[in-house]
């Protein structure tokens, strides 16, 4: 029977059944209800372990850390090797060994600087001339340090020049990629101000593709070596961080923290150095957020990152510096005739340090 308003159950007429009514659902009806009820819920748990997996973050709490090592004063280059095979990074350079090094004063050290530099001296009239690579400096310590390190750079200019291609950083010399590799100030062909790139370089296995505090701005996720050429998981550390502003400035501390939650750099400028740093006692817990955050979310740190050494050099041309595209950006001509003929070109092209200073936690 039909009502006068609407709707009113008539047993025995399926036509009439409200189809939201279970009490008439048929076997086919409730499979129906429970297969999507069971995708639901499946939907559901992805979209969890995803937010989760999204939102995954390491532990990054305090360490207490003690002095272990401090580079610094007329001895800074002491507990460096200087190294002198074929460049690895196919440079036009020829790295010099500590004596002649030291004859071409392209690393000196006074009580409260170390300056490693470029040759300027040898023009393409000299003999011997630098037609085949110019005089360069490439030191790494001889002390190697794992997880729980907080290194501290104290860095008072950074190299400047066309085909340059300066860095500081560290890896294992004779293990390189599967030891790991940790940039913490790389730019090439600087020739007014740019940004500091601070990068992770590893086997396969290494992903930053994943939640990170930092205040820096990411290139690319992947820091395998095979992806890109080697171009690495780097970070842009924002403007003026590299180059003449950068030096103008005065520099900056470079904080670098490697252990098992992560690697974590910050760039402190001058007039920003926290007062932990500044007093020996540095606690990066206290410091905000990093300027490079490269977390173990997605990436082993103890097994990508061991026997890291410090090193610090100024390559020229080379696969980085030296590619077409790369060097037409703010330079002209080849690289290579570049560095060859223009030796007066380089008198900017140098590293002054303060101290380097290790803490390791236990
Ligand atoms: C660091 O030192 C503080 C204070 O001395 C202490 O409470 C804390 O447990 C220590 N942390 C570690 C990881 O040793
Ligand atoms: C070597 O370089 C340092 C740093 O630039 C400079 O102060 C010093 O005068 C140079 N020494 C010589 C002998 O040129
Ligand atoms: C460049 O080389 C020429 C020739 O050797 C030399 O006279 C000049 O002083 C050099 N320039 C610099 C900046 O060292
Ligand atoms: C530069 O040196 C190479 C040998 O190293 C020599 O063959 C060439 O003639 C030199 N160039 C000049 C301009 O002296
Ligand atoms: C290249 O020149 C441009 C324009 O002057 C400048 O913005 C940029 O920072 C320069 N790059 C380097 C690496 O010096
Ligand atoms: C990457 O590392 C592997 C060793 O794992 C090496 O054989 C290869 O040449 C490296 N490739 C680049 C582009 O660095
Ligand atoms: C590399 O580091 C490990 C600990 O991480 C150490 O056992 C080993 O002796 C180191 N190797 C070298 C060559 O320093």
């Amino acid at each position: 029977m039909r009502g006068g308003y609407g709707y009113q159950l008539d047993q025995g007429d399926t036509l009439s059944q409200p189809w939201y009514n279970f009490k008439y659902w048929g076997k086919r009806a409730w499979a129906g209800f429970i297969a999507v009820v069971v995708i639901i819920i499946v939907i559901i748990i992805i979209v969890a372990v995803e937010v989760t997996k999204k939102n995954a973050y390491p532990d990054y709490t305090q360490l207490n850390y003690s002095l272990a090592e401090t580079y610094s004063g007329t001895s800074f280059f002491d507990n460096f090797d200087y190294f002198t095979g074929y460049d690895p990074s196919s440079g036009f350079v020829h790295y010099v060994p500590e004596a002649q090094a030291t004859a071409l004063n392209l690393t000196y050290a006074s009580s409260s600087t170390a300056v490693l530099r470029v040759d300027t001296s040898v023009g393409p009239a000299d003999n011997p001339n630098a037609s085949t690579g110019r005089f360069s400096v490439r030191i790494s310590s001889k002390n190697q340090y794992g997880l729980n390190s907080l290194f501290i750079f104290d860095v008072v200019h950074s190299p400047l020049g066309c085909g340059t291609w300066p860095a500081l950083w560290l890896t294992d010399p004779s293990d390189w990629p599967y030891h790991g590799e940790i940039d913490v100030m790389e730019a090439v062909n600087v020739v007014s101000t740019t940004s500091n790139q601070m990068t992770l370089h590893t086997t396969s296995g290494c992903s930053m593709d994943v939640k990170r505090k930092e205040t820096g701005k990411s290139l690319s996720t992947s820091c395998v070596n095979t992806t890109s050429d080697n171009a690495g998981c780097g970070v842009d550390a924002g403007s003026t961080t590299f180059g003449a502003d950068f030096n103008s400035a005065g520099g900056a501390i470079l904080a670098m923290e490697l252990r098992s939650a992560g690697i974590r750099m910050w760039q402190f400028g001058r007039s920003s150095i926290p007062s932990d740093i500044t007093s020996g006692t540095p606690d990066p817990s206290t410091w905000g957020e990093a300027t490079a955050d490269f977390p173990s979310t997605n990436c082993n740190i103890g097994n990508h990152f061991q026997n890291q050494s410090i090193i610090a050099n100024i390559d020229l041309c080379g696969t980085w510096a030296g590619a077409t595209s790369v060097f037409s950006e703010n330079c002209s001509g080849s690289c290579t005739d570049y560095v060859a003929n223009n030796n007066g070109s380089f008198t900017d092209a140098y590293w002054e340090f303060g101290a380097f200073k290790v803490y390791s936690a236990s």
